[in-house]
């Protein structure tokens, strides 16, 4: 069962139209390596049909020139009910999508809450609720001191976890809580604290293994019982199966070329309906 409190399935997503490898702020990227711009069409739009098959309302904000990451709406911000909390990107290259972000969601009626512009801090990408908590990843963009200023827009528990491994970047790359009060992790993601904190406050943890993981499996964007993540997972897949889940793995290649993939992809607007 969902969430009482999950947000009802509207999520926004952006057209690749922009999209490509122009900088590198994350191993995955790499100039040399570019995105083949057709396959990168074809797989978002892959993403797109699947997640309005599962029965989501998906939105789309117009992509900007001379922006290639906006496709990542995951950065966007953090949406809790009517409110909305813009990133503060850690790299300039990046800083400009927040307005935009900003503006849309103003528009359609979100109070936008600024955290202090000396915050860093990417939304969802760091951020993601398991049960009433909202777990935090901090350090490759986040700042620890963000989480703070977060809790107490959103009135909420907030647990810090430090990630340790520069692939694994934001927390939504190795970190995907579910509905059942479980998760699917890369545990060596993080360190022994953050790793001893995520096991005492979430229920049944399912291991990724690294080959695996390296493929982004916990990239997965969860919409009750339908669970999408990039394919390359096979033995997380079984796991899924036989914990009730439907998975639709999907082609993702021309993304992780970027260090995104599913989820990345994707924000939930609202993520919570409320927070206790
Ligand atoms: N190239 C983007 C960056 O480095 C990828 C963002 C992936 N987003 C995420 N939520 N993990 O910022």
């Amino acid at each position: 069962m969902a969430h009482p409190d999950s947000g009802m399935g509207e999520l926004l997503l952006c057209p690749p139209d922009h999209y490509g490898i122009e900088y590198e702020i994350n191993p995955w990227m790499s100039r040399a390596r570019a995105a083949e711009i057709p396959v990168a069409q074809a797989q978002w739009k892959g993403l797109f049909a699947k997640l309005s098959e599962l029965g989501a309302k998906v939105h789309l904000i117009d992509p900007q020139p001379r922006l290639p990451d906006m496709v990542f709406t995951a950065n966007a911000g953090l949406t809790v009910g009517r409110r909305f909390v813009p990133s503060n990107f850690r790299h300039q290259e990046r800083a400009g999508e927040a307005p935009f972000f900003a503006q849309w969601m103003e528009a359609r009626g979100y109070e936008v809450v600024w955290l202090p512009p000396n915050l860093y801090f990417e939304g969802e990408g760091d951020a993601l609720f398991g049960g009433d908590t909202l777990f935090c990843g901090y350090k490759f963009r986040s700042d620890i001191q963000s989480h703070r200023a977060v809790a107490d827009i959103f009135n909420c528990l907030v647990i810090s976890v430090e990630l340790v491994d520069p692939r694994f970047y934001h927390l939504d790359t190795c970190f995907c809580p579910l509905p059942d009060g479980g998760a699917f992790w890369f545990p060596k993601a993080f360190d022994e604290y953050g790793q001893s904190a995520i096991r005492q406050h979430v229920g049944e943890m399912i291991d990724v293994p690294e080959e695996e993981a390296a493929h982004f499996s916990c990239n997965a964007v969860v919409l009750d019982r339908d669970i999408v993540l990039p394919e390359g997972a096979p033995t997380l897949v079984e796991k899924l199966n036989a914990r009730g889940y439907r998975c639709h793995p999907l082609p993702m290649t021309e993304f992780l070329k970027a260090g995104g993939a599913c989820k990345c992809l994707t924000m939930f607007m609202p993520q919570r309906e409320k927070t206790a």
